[in-house]
């Protein structure tokens, strides 16, 4: 297809430089297994999963196969007043991989609805206790939470804070970041052990502050994704948890990435031992074809919200929350179909194995290279952070993920780190492709 066949001037593309797109075209049009076509029939290896999306690899018959099933039964239904099976299918199907009793999913169609949802419920959840007065959220800083208003809230992203900063929910507060570049710059599939105790100012400082009676929840991701796959300190998570319980606040997990295998297990949460009170997924679900995402609620939290509504007359709605297309049939028939590709192949086992090459492969080859200033392992995803040129953060690795994709390989540039997260089902060799073209780009830069 000519560059000239394509109708350009008309969208407006999210988190992308349009300017320098609209000189340079990256288009898509088709993509089979691990691999793109452009638009001008070049194949291009998914570095990234389409965004940490496509698991089990692009363009999976079987999942295909289960929407054209469900297109051909039930294309659509509303999902207020009323339910459609294939959304109960995939509801059971999650909450029994789930871990704890995390029994109950909301369904949306994206990680910002999600975390937005996760925000109203803990709202909710504590005015049904008797507790309204708990609206403090806390979320930690380069925290991402989609672009939601309560998403950009508890995030911790400057640039996606800046434009919007007058329009936050007033009662937030973020806990510091969990990275330190001079004594953890380099980590492989390990997590880094600190001699300082980092949720201290938590108890010391923030919840004192606050008053913990006024704090309705904390939100983390498990592994810091979007800012360039950041892992927490030994034992951060377990600690989390027990200053939570502690003072009755919620914590929810933001398994947006982490959820569905990242780690080489089901979620985060699996991975560090902890339950959240809530977590909230998205990418992967679906083998991102098509939008779903989700809130999983521990038991408890639903049990109070229907409780207080124990005298209230039958029509009374017990949450006043949800989208047009909550549990979209077509969605959720993926999903289960995604699922049963994910069991049969035990792609998230094998997500852990490659996660192992991938780590071994990007230190063995890419430490020591010219402007690499650390690499963070961990899972399927590896991030090799650069050094700045002065006054231009982001400059290199954005020059990066163009010479890579000019050489055939999709890359993240998320700040001034490079990320690669490829899909479940990548083979060796496809990550040493992977790696060894970033390292030419490396060489070239200046
Ligand atoms: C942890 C996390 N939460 C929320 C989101 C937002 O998801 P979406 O882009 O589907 O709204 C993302 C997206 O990358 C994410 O990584």
């Amino acid at each position: 297809m000519a560059r000239a066949d394509i109708p350009l001037q008309s969208q407006w593309l999210p988190f992308t430089p349009n300017r320098s797109f609209a000189l340079d075209p990256r288009v898509f049009v088709a993509a089979e297994g691990m691999h793109f076509t452009t638009h001008d029939g070049r194949q291009v290896l998914d570095g990234i999963s389409s965004l940490w999306c496509v698991g089990a690899g692009h363009k999976r018959r079987e999942i295909n196969a289960a929407i054209s099933r469900q297109l051909e039964t039930l294309d659509y239904a509303t999902a207020f007043q009323s339910g459609n099976d294939r959304s109960f299918e995939a509801a059971e199907r999650i909450t029994a991989l789930a871990p704890g009793d995390l029994n109950k999913v909301l369904f949306c169609s994206s990680g910002s609805e999600a975390v937005d949802t996760a925000l109203k419920v803990a709202l909710a959840y504590h005015r049904a206790r008797g507790q309204a007065q708990r609206t403090v959220f806390i979320g930690r800083e380069r925290g991402y939470h989609g672009v939601g208003f309560g998403g950009i809230s508890v995030g911790g992203i400057p640039a996606n804070r800046k434009t919007f900063s007058g329009a936050m929910l007033p009662r937030v507060d973020h806990l510091r970041f969990i990275h330190d570049p001079v004594k953890h710059a380099y980590y492989n599939g390990v997590e880094p052990v600190w001699d300082e105790d980092l949720l201290l100012e938590l108890e010391q400082r923030i919840l004192p502050l606050h008053d913990p009676s006024n704090v309705a929840a904390v939100i983390v991701e498990p592994v810091a994704g979007s800012a360039g796959w950041y892992v927490p300190p030994q034992g951060y998570l377990k600690r989390l948890r027990e200053i939570c319980d502690r003072h009755g606040i919620l914590l929810i997990f933001d398994e947006v990435i982490t959820g569905f295998g990242r780690l080489g297990t089901p979620f985060g949460a699996d991975y560090y031992g902890v339950v959240p009170d809530l977590l909230t997924f998205a990418k992967c679900v679906t083998n991102g074809v098509i939008p779903l995402g989700g809130v999983l609620c521990r038991q408890g939290i639903f049990d109070a919200v229907m409780d207080a509504h124990r005298d209230s007359p039958a029509h009374q709605i017990e949450l006043f929350h949800g989208y047009t297309y909550s549990g979209h049939p077509v969605a959720c028939a993926a999903a289960v179909a995604t699922l049963d590709v994910f069991r049969d192949e035990d792609l998230f086992a094998r997500a852990g194995r490659m996660g192992w090459v991938l780590g071994d492969v990007a230190h063995a080859t890419l430490k020591g290279l010219p402007h690499v200033a650390g690499i963070r392992s961990l899972g399927l995803a590896t991030a090799i952070e650069l050094q700045s040129r002065p006054g231009l953060v982001g400059q290199r690795a954005y020059e990066v993920f163009l010479d890579c994709f000019r050489q055939g390989v999709l890359v993240r540039p998320a700040g001034e780190n490079v990320v690669l997260a490829p899909a479940y089902v990548v083979e060796p060799a496809q990550i040493e492709q992977m790696v060894e073209t970033i390292a030419k780009a490396l060489r070239k830069l200046a």
